[in-house]
């Protein structure tokens, strides 16, 4: 990338070039890839640009309000409320790839929906570097609405950042003066914390994985982590008062990375660690313990499943 501005002022050019006269969607998962992508496209097309977020119910805690008041000055943004049909979709299964599979499709349901209703000639992607390289496989497809040019006709995709690097989607989001939780936001899996949830996705697993993860997010945020998580990884016994309980264990995780591909557990303090565990615990009555994941990538993933 030369630099943000050329490249914002470039790619502008480029979008409103391929649109044209026409109409395109975006689809806006709340992260900084797809957040940055609509940005640009808003400036080069303004309103024939529709923005998608669907409320999977998967979503990080305040992540769809943050959404509505970032993106309020687009013409049309379209939330859609669908956390009811993706935990339904759910219900009793615990394959890691049926998981992202179920999400995946359901996902592309709802975004066909709002694309067919706004009549789409256009699909804008926030498509980056590394994701057209690990990609390759099924890893990140849903991410991208991978799935959608099959099943409507677009006349065309755009992948305004399909060269960049995530550190440089950051530079060109200050540039377009994304919000700060926009722009230096942690990277997100598509599939959301159904990932951070080992066997079957309940409203009380997501619950405790929701605010494991606002915690961690909230306490290593002075350590900068390329990315710092919570998962529900099954379960333990604990004494909470009197009783001994079958609770859930959290495990959180913090590393070091450029893009994902490879990555370095981080070395945290004790203190920030029993603070962690110390609000993670007294979050909710059945969480029994927490653990702190030393590994790094390889041989672990960065997320659970
Ligand atoms: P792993 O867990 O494979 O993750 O080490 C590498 C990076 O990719 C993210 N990730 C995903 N992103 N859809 C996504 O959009 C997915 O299914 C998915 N799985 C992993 C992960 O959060 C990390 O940043």
């Amino acid at each position: 990338m030369v630099n943000p501005a050329e490249f914002i002022e470039e790619k502008i050019e480029e979008i409103a070039d391929a649109v044209g006269e026409q109409n395109a969607v975006i689809g806006l998962s709340g992260g900084v890839d797809s957040s940055t992508a609509a940005a640009l496209a808003y400036e080069a097309i303004g309103d024939q640009l529709t923005a998608v977020y669907v409320d999977t119910g998967l979503m990080r805690k305040g992540e769809t309000d943050e959404i509505r008041e970032t993106f309020d000055y687009m013409d049309s943004l379209h939330i859609v409320e669908a956390n009811d049909r993706f935990l339904e979709e759910l219900a009793g299964e615990t394959d890691p790839e049926e998981k992202r599979h179920i999400i995946g499709e359901q996902f592309i349901r709802e975004f066909e929906t709002v694309a067919r209703e706004v009549d789409a000639d256009y699909l804008v992607q926030g498509t980056i570097y590394p994701d057209r390289i690990e990609s390759e496989g099924t890893i990140k497809s849903h991410h991208n609405v991978g799935g959608l040019p099959e099943r409507i006709d677009f006349d065309g995709i755009v992948e305004p950042m399909r060269d960049l690097y995530k550190d440089e989607v950051r530079e060109v989001a200050r540039a377009l003066d994304l919000e700060e939780i926009i722009s230096e936001r942690m990277p997100f899996p598509g599939p959301g914390l159904a990932v951070r949830i080992i066997g079957e996705v309940t409203e009380e697993k997501l619950e405790v994985a929701r605010e494991a993860n606002h915690v961690v997010e909230e306490e290593l945020e002075e350590y900068e982590p390329w990315q710092a998580l919570a998962a529900v990884i099954g379960k333990a016994t604990g004494v909470k008062g009197d009783n001994r309980v079958h609770g859930w264990v959290v495990a959180v995780r913090s590393v070091e990375s450029r893009d994902g591909m490879t990555a370095r557990a981080q070395e945290l303090d004790w203190d920030t660690l029993q603070r962690m565990q110390s609000r993670i615990t007294g979050a909710h009555e059945n969480v029994a313990r927490v653990v702190y994941d030393v590994t790094h990538k390889p041989p672990a993933t960065i997320e659970y499943e």
